[in-house]
């Protein structure tokens, strides 16, 4: 009963309106359930393989190889597989695919059938989808991870490659931090997020929206966004770095050029050493406790010395550093860099990698927070995921969109469904 019958793909669209895959699964009994992949702007070189076809059609970003290796090599090989266990289906697609980066079969269609397998997996033993992480999870890495509900980290200021800003940072996030719930870290979020609005507009400034929700206007520097938030926070009567905190994304890789960081918005070129320093004035002058790729994804020693300079004031992120992949994450830890590690699991291809990169996080004291991609669905599973794993962060944009809002949507449901399960 518990076997897969079939397995069926669509080119869908996500919140760029570019193709995504989407894709159902069905067992024998008649039960089916389904999911749908994210894309990224900002990618990582490193990244798994996200199959487009190239040609003309949707601009060369159609899905339809992708889709058509779901419905034929992947829907065959797995026929008759047992829905409950989640490693072999996915050793099973890294098998057929025989890549290294999954570039054979593509990583959104085989990220799409396994998180579609999870979902059917929950649906088939009448659980909820985060207690059926939880317990997939703890199975295969061996640990024994408590549920929580995750600290928010909501992007309300969009520059870089998800806005048409001269905005050099790619996110901007408030951290409501000293809430005791979703349902208060959410309405604290959205009356600040409304506020920065209100502030935008009086000076005159754009109050249109990144790909991520959040407001992208241009500005004189990376500091007048963060001034701007800080207003914002202070205009609703709350408390910055006791009610909320803030972090950045830098997404460096963006605007490392010929080994500078060359911050346009500024005006300024800055090495390695100084961009540190750079980034050191901004935590000691504002309450940010979260950095994201503060350094190019292969600039090792300036890594290295932002996390010997800062990495025990500061939650250092590494998301195109590591590409969500235990190998790359290995080295980075034996090299010294960074402290966290940004969780995508279309990065790396399938649940079960994710699930190990997950664990050697564990085991290093590296905090693992998971995160959407710029480019999303109404797909929520990465809120049970959080939840199930116990990853106490999650980043999924600004409480605007509905591509972002359903993940915290997603996370409201299940506190006010499971009230043993708190935050943080
Ligand atoms: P991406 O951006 O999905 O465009 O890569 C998100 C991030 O950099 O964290
Ligand atoms: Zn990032």
């Amino acid at each position: 009963m518990s076997k897969i019958n079939s397995i069926r793909a669509i080119q869908a669209l996500d919140s760029r309106g570019v193709p995504t895959v989407a894709t159902k699964i069905s067992l024998e009994n008649g039960i089916s359930s389904s999911a749908m992949v994210p894309s990224g702007a900002s990618t990582g070189s490193k990244e798994a393989l996200e199959l487009r076809d190239g040609g003309t059609e949707y601009s060369g970003k159609s899905v339809e190889n992708a889709v058509s290796n779901v419905n034929t090599v992947i829907a065959q090989a797995l026929k008759g597989f047992d829905i409950n266990n989640q490693s072999d289906i996915d050793h099973k697609m890294i098998e057929i695919d025989a890549t290294s980066d999954k570039s054979n079969l593509g990583a959104n269609a085989i990220l799409s059938v396994s998180l579609a397998s999870a979902h059917l997996a929950a649906n088939y033993q009448e659980m909820n989808l985060h207690d059926y992480f939880n317990k997939s999870f703890n199975e295969i890495t061996g640990l024994n991870i408590d549920q929580s509900l995750p600290m928010p980290m909501l992007n309300i200021l969009n520059g870089g490659e998800h806005a048409d800003n001269n905005v050099d940072i790619q996110e901007f996030m408030i951290i409501p931090k000293g809430s005791s719930s979703i349902k208060q870290a959410l309405q604290w979020s959205s009356e600040i997020y409304w506020k920065l609005k209100q502030i935008l507009k009086d000076k005159g400034l754009s109050t249109s929206v990144g790909d991520e929700g959040g407001f992208a206007p241009n500005l004189k520097s990376n500091e007048e966004a963060i001034q701007f938030i800080l207003t914002a926070i202070e205009a609703c009567n709350l408390k910055p770095g006791e009610d909320i905190s803030l972090a950045l994304d830098c997404a460096a890789s963006e605007f490392y050029k010929d080994g500078k960081y060359n911050l346009r918005g500024e005006n300024r070129i800055l090495d390695n050493i100084e961009f540190t320093n750079y980034l050191s004035e901004l935590i000691q002058k504002y309450p940010i406790i979260s950095i994201e790729d503060g350094m190019d994804e292969m600039d090792y020693s300036g890594w290295n010395n932002l996390t010997k300079q800062i990495g025990k004031d500061c939650q250092l992120v590494g998301d195109d550093l590591f590409v969500t992949n235990k190998k790359i994450l290995k080295e980075g830890i034996s090299k010294g860099l960074a402290n966290s590690i940004l969780i995508k699991f279309n990065q790396i291809g399938t649940l079960t990698e994710t699930y190990q990169t997950i664990k050697v996080a564990d085991e290093n004291n590296y905090k693992s927070i998971i995160s959407h991609r710029s480019g999303e669905t109404e797909d929520t599973t990465l809120s049970d995921l959080a939840v199930g794993l116990g990853s106490g962060q999650i980043k999924t944009g600004a409480p605007c969109r509905s591509d972002r809002v359903a993940k915290y949507n997603r996370l409201l449901w299940i506190e006010n469904s499971c009230p043993d399960i708190k935050i943080g």
